[in-house]
């Protein structure tokens, strides 16, 4: 995608000559943001998360037990749900992930001393640290259900996502369990069960998910397969008019997948999809040396520039993929009634920072993370009209995590603090915005190459434009000039999230390395100029005269 970029940067639509003539002599970049010219609501479930019984996503993470002496609120970590709520987390999906479709969810129902214990998808896999126990990351014991998922949502603020089980359960185990969630009290067999589960009134799940990557350990379904199952497994649901529905769609730029469902799921299959789920990892930083999965990742802490580079250029690829896969759902749902979910994003790195040996996939998180985050929420936002749901991979000890939790330590990360920073613009109304800057320019294998200099995206609510950038660049940072069309700035407020080093980044020991500044901007008429740290990520927001 990045040929379609000019030396001045990301250009967000037309006028970028014009910008660029008029960027003041004092700044190098010129910001300008269009009120005038929504693009469309921001839906809070671009702020979603996502959580996998997955080494210590669950057990340690989230789950600590109502007898724990780590402060919990009925079993469930406190400092976890907490922080959510101030990052105003709007849904979580659960339970997988791959771990989806070996699920039972009869298994996580009834008195917890009696629920059986069975073997986890993630048993076996290569990436398991050296030493890691036969805990309850590899054996499940089901302590964490259905009842014990939505009290945490609950506890959260957030809204349940639920993925079913498509590739060995029936069609009739999901209306039983979307019955268990949400019949009436006292009417069908499934309602008394929730209700000796200690939930008399109906869980009110809403968001759906039939199985997860069908085109892989989802079941290897070719496409028109699983438009088929699809079909079959969605044709009648208890107050299925009241669900929002979410197939499982492709693997990053995979648009065959996508094309393929749409035509065989045309009619009868489509009419019941709300969502079609992208799921895009950066994970390649080998400069196009390697396409191999494991080979072609770089270490969460130990990377150098080309790598730190590599993996935002992965991250910005959300851009096209976005755009493409949208395109390619219009050719056949022209309406585009369809909104497009990525309830799978991140950084995914190489094992060897794991917080402890059974958090499996548990990695470290740096500025460039921070980075990842910034740039692909602001992605979602430029794309408001099409992105109805986004949930980050994973909430805890996982991935891209929020936290990092073991038994009585905790701390927060720096992608948890770029939630923090952009909760702002949830619900606001996402505006045009071009950015105009020079480009980043890094060696590629040997070879020259580029990314952009400064992006982010804008919203308004009442009088106030909240932006966000992201300067990606290593080395300097960014005198810019930002105008608003049409305003003037009465006031800014800048938060920045930046650190003397990139590889900075927060453990239980010095939960604080990386943290946002918060401080006064001075403006005050038609633009100002604002400096941006190298590899920082930056809120503005101003209040409008
Ligand atoms: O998030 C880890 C895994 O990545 C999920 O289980 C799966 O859906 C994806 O491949």
């Amino acid at each position: 995608m990045h040929d379609r970029r000019q030396f001045l940067g990301t250009a967000l639509g037309a006028g970028v000559g014009l910008l660029a003539a008029r960027v003041s002599r004092a700044a190098e970049a010129r910001i300008e943001v269009f009120p005038g010219e929504p693009i469309g609501t921001i839906a809070p479930e671009i702020y979603g998360h996502f959580v996998e019984h997955l080494g210590g996503v669950v057990y340690d993470g989230i789950w600590v037990g109502e007898g724990s002496r780590i402060p919990n609120v009925g079993g469930v970590r406190k400092d976890v749900v907490d922080h959510l709520r101030r990052v105003r987390a709007s849904v979580v999906r659960w339970p997988g992930g791959c771990f989806a479709d070996q699920y039972d969810w009869r298994d996580g129902t009834g008195p917890r001393a009696r629920r059986p214990r069975r073997t986890n998808f993630w048993v076996d896999v290569r990436e398991w640290p050296a030493g890691a126990g036969d805990g309850p990351q590899r054996y499940e014991p089901n302590q964490f259900g259905t009842v014990e998922f939505v009290r945490f949502c609950r506890l959260a603020g957030a809204q349940p996502y639920v993925a079913a089980n498509v590739r060995s359960l029936s069609a009739q185990d999901f209306w039983r369990w979307v019955e268990y969630c949400n019949a009436p009290a006292g009417t069908t067999t499934t309602a008394d069960q929730r209700e000796a589960d200690g939930e008399r009134e109906p869980l009110a799940v809403r968001f759906w998910g039939v199985g997860n990557e069908s085109w892989g350990c989802g079941g290897n379904f070719t496409p028109e397969e699983y438009a088929a199952a699809f079909r079959r497994y969605t044709a009648w649901l208890p107050w299925g008019g009241k669900l929002s529905l979410i197939g499982a769609g492709p693997n990053s730029g995979e648009l065959d997948w996508t094309r393929r469902f749409f035509a065989a799921a045309e009619g009868r299959g489509r009419q019941h999809l709300w969502g079609w789920a992208l799921h895009h990892y950066s994970w390649n930083a080998s400069g196009g040396r390697t396409s191999d999965w494991r080979a072609g990742k770089s270490d969460a802490l130990q990377f150098d520039p080309e790598q730190h580079y590599e993996i935002l250029a992965e991250a910005d690829r959300m851009e096209s993929l976005v755009a493409d896969h949208w395109k390619a759902m219009g050719e056949t749902d022209t309406g585009h009634r369809v909104k497009l979910v990525v309830d799978e994003w991140g950084a995914w790195h190489k094992p060897g920072t794991e917080p402890f040996r059974e958090a499996l996939l548990g990695q470290q998180n740096t500025m460039r993370d921070a980075l990842v985050a910034g740039l692909t929420l602001d992605t979602f936002q430029r794309h408001a009209d099409k992105v109805g749901m986004a949930n980050v991979a994973q909430l805890v000890n996982c991935l891209q995590s929020l936290f990092l939790a073991h038994e009585d330590r905790f701390c927060l990360t720096p992608t948890y603090h770029v939630f923090d920073l952009y909760a702002a613009h949830q619900g606001a109304q996402a505006v045009r915005a071009v950015f105009a800057a020079p480009r980043v320019s890094y060696t590629r294998n040997g070879q020259p190459a580029s990314l952009y200099g400064l992006n982010g995206s804008a919203s308004l609510k009442d009088r106030r434009v909240t932006l966000t950038v992201t300067n990606p660049g290593l080395d300097a940072p960014r005198e810019t000039e930002v105008a608003v069309r049409g305003a003037t700035v009465h006031s800014v407020r800048a938060a920045t999230l930046a650190a003397p080093d990139v590889h900075a980044h927060n453990t239980f020991d010095d939960p604080g390395a990386v943290a946002p500044r918060e401080q006064a901007v001075a403006a005050s008429g038609a633009s100002f100029v604002h400096r941006f740290p190298p590899a920082s990520v930056t809120r503005l927001e101003m209040e409008l005269g």
